[in-house]
């Protein structure tokens, strides 16, 4: 598939998605997001695949937001259509993906990045990394699902902070507060990321992909997480990984996913 503005990979059954509009600090316009949400739903699709790593091109910015020059003439309509669009074409689609997508936050992420990285299950950021909710200094709120992503992954107190303040924090405090699970050298990101990908891929996929879902469970109005982690739990014991995994344990040998 050709694309304009990322550029896709895959190696050792991890595929490595790098948007690339350097210039722009990989600012998501609408192609971007299109793009993206084509490439997740192929490697999704695609069952030799069993991570992803997301990062940003260039040294300075995994993406610095949304693309202001796209939506400043917008009115209230336009906006709603803007946040509902993005929300279920990437932010949504990749925080419910069942294949683990890791964000590699190399520099800035800034409004509709930091929101991009909080859609995916892990983030490892470079000490250099940037994050930030700016989007109060331009009148707005966030609206890729930051004021519900953010507040669950720092807490309430630490949330309103970041998004009435519109400051950045240094990726340390990232790491403090919980919005990064891992910092690097930013050299070292791009390895490391690997290497935990490396990590779940000894895994079984089917039930990483459940453990996705019933984790995510929790997190949505109107639904039960013990309900669905039962459900999700019992469809587990159906599969070829439940089979292989019982199997090698009690032949005392590694399993073959
Ligand atoms: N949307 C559109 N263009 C953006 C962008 C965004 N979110 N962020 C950066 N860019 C563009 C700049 O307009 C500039 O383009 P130009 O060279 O054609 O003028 C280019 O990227 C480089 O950015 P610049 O501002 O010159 O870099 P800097 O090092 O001085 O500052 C930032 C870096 C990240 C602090 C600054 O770019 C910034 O504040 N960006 C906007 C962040 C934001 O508010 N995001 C939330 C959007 S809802």
């Amino acid at each position: 598939m050709a694309y304009q503005n990322i550029i896709v990979e895959t190696e050792n059954r991890i595929g490595i998605i790098e948007i690339n509009r350097p210039k722009k600090l990989n600012a998501l316009n609408q192609d971007t997001i299109t793009e993206l949400h084509q490439a997740f739903d192929l490697l999704d699709k695609d069952s030799e695949t069993r991570a992803i790593i997301i990062t940003g091109s260039g040294e300075k910015a995994f993406v610095a937001g949304a693309d202001i020059s796209e939506f400043a003439d917008f009115g209230p309509d336009k906006g709603r259509e803007l946040s509902l669009q993005g929300q279920q074409k990437l932010f949504d689609f990749v925080e419910n993906l069942g294949t683990p997508v890791i964000a590699a936050i190399n520099g800035f992420a800034l409004g509709g990045g930091l929101e991009l990285a909080m859609a995916c299950h892990i983030r490892v950021a470079s000490n250099s990394a940037r994050m930030g909710l700016p989007e109060v200094s331009l009148g707005l709120i966030p609206g890729y699902g930051g004021t519900q992503r953010l507040p669950q992954l720092v807490g309430k107190g630490k949330a309103f902070e970041m998004i009435m303040t519109a400051g950045m924090i240094r990726s340390e405090d990232a790491l403090k507060s919980g919005l990064v699970n891992h910092l690097t050298e930013p050299d070292d990101l791009i390895e490391f990321s690997y290497q935990l990908a490396e990590k779940i891929l000894a895994n079984s996929s089917q039930a990483i992909k459940a453990a996705i879902g019933a984790v995510n469970a929790g997190f949505k109005d109107g639904t039960d997480g013990f309900k669905k982690e039962i459900e999700l739990f019992g469809s587990c014991f159906g599969t070829e990984d439940f089979e292989e995994g019982t199997t090698a344990f009690l032949e005392k040998r590694k399993p073959n996913f």
